[in-house]
């Protein structure tokens, strides 16, 4: 099975996914990296990977629509089965969630429906816990629509939060958490029957 992964960061979740697959014998593989940042981590571990690293942003478009004809093109090219959001920064055009309904995964660094939505990405997440007191944090692997973090819930796990907890230690343990999470989670998805 052909996935793309999208990322903007340093891509610990890219990295955990490929050598999941890796060592866990998955039958998929990851040909294709996107992102709106083609210097960051994520870009730069696909390319020492030999694996195909395509820079596109909106920026580089007059129009919107073009921006998501030319991602919907290179996701056609390379016959992509799968999409892993991993660390994606940018809301993915309505054109992409209706034409792979279904296939688009994103991992999100907390207990959805909890503390999710617009702005609630990074350290602002863990700072929302921690101010509401929560006892248990975590992350969430979710089919993507057109709300930002509010599609079918794939598999979620859970992290106690420490009561000397900063946004930054509980971040660290979320993202502990995501590496492991988000493999099980393609695996559950490998495993459903083909629609
Ligand atoms: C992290 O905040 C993670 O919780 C979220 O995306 C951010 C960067 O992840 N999923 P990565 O290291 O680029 O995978």
């Amino acid at each position: 099975r052909r996935l793309a992964v999208f990322c903007s960061g340093g891509g610990s979740n890219f990295r955990a996914l490929f050598h999941a697959i890796e060592e866990r014998s998955l039958p998929a593989e990851i040909v294709l990296c996107i992102s709106n940042r083609s210097a960051c981590g994520a870009m730069e571990f696909a390319r020492e990977k030999g694996i195909e690293a395509v820079h596109l942003s909106e920026k580089q478009f007059n129009e919107p629509g073009d921006f998501a004809g030319a991602m919907l093109d290179t996701l056609e090219e390379h016959h992509i089965e799968f999409i892993l959001l991993a660390g994606y920064m940018r809301k993915i055009p309505a054109e992409m969630v209706k034409r792979y309904s279904g296939k688009i995964l994103n991992i999100h660094p907390a207990l959805l429906p909890k503390f999710g939505g617009e702005g609630m990405y990074g350290t602002h997440v863990h700072e929302a816990v921690i101010a509401a007191g929560e006892s248990r944090s975590g992350a969430t692997v979710h089919f993507v629509d057109e709300e930002y973090d509010r599609g079918a819930i794939l598999l979620q796990r859970s992290v106690p939060v420490e009561t000397d907890d900063t946004p930054q230690s509980l971040a660290a343990r979320v993202l502990e958490c995501e590496h492991r999470l988000y493999p099980d989670a393609l695996e559950k998805l490998l495993a459903l029957p083909c629609p």
